[in-house]
């Protein structure tokens, strides 16, 4: 038997108040979704997906436009298109969120070159058989970008995911994020070898806390790392990866690698199309 691993997506924030009941393991920060009608609420991440293969959560991803989800090759790869589903505005995985809305999928695009070895070019687009509605505030598109290095060469960034809190385990059923650090100015990924890691194609990041108490996990594949800069008060917030490699025991001291959403622009842009131009506020 393994040793239980506390760590995940999501640990640390016990501190912060996760309800009791949660277990010691849980931790991370969860979201919940305020009731409707809730004066000036905003869903925290209305472009967050899960992706469900045969009625079961395994991966997330997010809206690039009515009609268009962004996620890895590896988490739609063999798999039955009828199979697949895309749950917008999703929070908890087993209660019902009256903002969920649930879409078939019509195509995936796996990217040519996806080489599911190295998982080079990890990226799929995924073509819903219906739109996805941006009429309330829980669902909505996130623009990407590269990563913004300006104002610091290794950059925070948010992560979210229904990723697993413990390693071995199943699904968290509420979405939880916490802060990765993006390590933008070394070519090297913790043991990740040269062909396993490219920064010119991928992003390293990890818990740069001391002690690291956070790592993605299983079925956080494919979820978005974003990225918030600017002025107090306008803030841009963009995508900027989705998760690809991850520590196979979930241990905090080690890197994930997400694919980087910019180099992949002109794909992104002649197969799904242009972005919607500016996201409903
Ligand atoms: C779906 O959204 C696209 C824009 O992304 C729009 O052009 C199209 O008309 C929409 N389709 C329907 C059926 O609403």
């Amino acid at each position: 038997m393994q040793p239980i691993l506390f760590f995940l997506l999501a640990v640390v924030a016990v501190v912060t108040g996760v309800p009791h009941g949660e277990g010691r393991m849980s931790g991370g920060i969860p979201i919940t979704i305020a009731p409707p009608g809730t004066e000036g609420y905003k869903a925290m991440f209305p472009y967050v997906v899960s992706i469900e293969y045969e009625d079961s959560h395994i991966c997330g991803g997010f809206i690039y436009s009515e009609k268009w989800v962004v996620t890895t090759a590896s988490c739609v790869e063999n798999k039955v298109l009828s199979s697949l589903v895309v749950v917008a505005g999703q929070v908890n995985l087993i209660d019902y969120d009256y903002s969920e809305e649930r879409h078939a999928v019509f195509r995936v695009f796996p990217y040519d070159t996806y080489d599911s070895v190295t998982r080079a070019d990890d990226i799929a687009l995924i073509e819903l058989s219906s739109n996805i509605s941006f009429a309330d505030t829980y669902k909505n598109f996130i623009k990407f970008n590269e990563v913004y290095t300006d104002e610091k060469p290794t950059p925070l960034g948010t992560f979210m995911g229904w990723g697993a809190t413990v390693d071995g385990g199943g699904f968290s059923p509420r979405l939880r994020y916490a802060e990765l650090t993006m390590l933008e100015t070394s070519g090297i990924c913790g043991t990740y070898g040269a062909d396993e890691f490219q920064i010119s194609k991928m992003i390293c990041a990890m818990d740069m806390t001391s002690p690291p108490t956070i790592a993605p996990c299983t079925f956080d594949e494919g979820s978005p790392i974003v990225q918030t800069y600017g002025t107090t008060g306008a803030e841009t917030t963009i995508a900027v990866g989705v998760l690809s490699k991850r520590s196979p025991t979930c241990n905090p001291e080690e890197p994930s690698v997400f694919t980087r959403l910019s180099v992949y622009y002109a794909w992104l842009y002649r197969v799904a199309g242009q972005q919607p131009t500016s996201a409903r506020r």
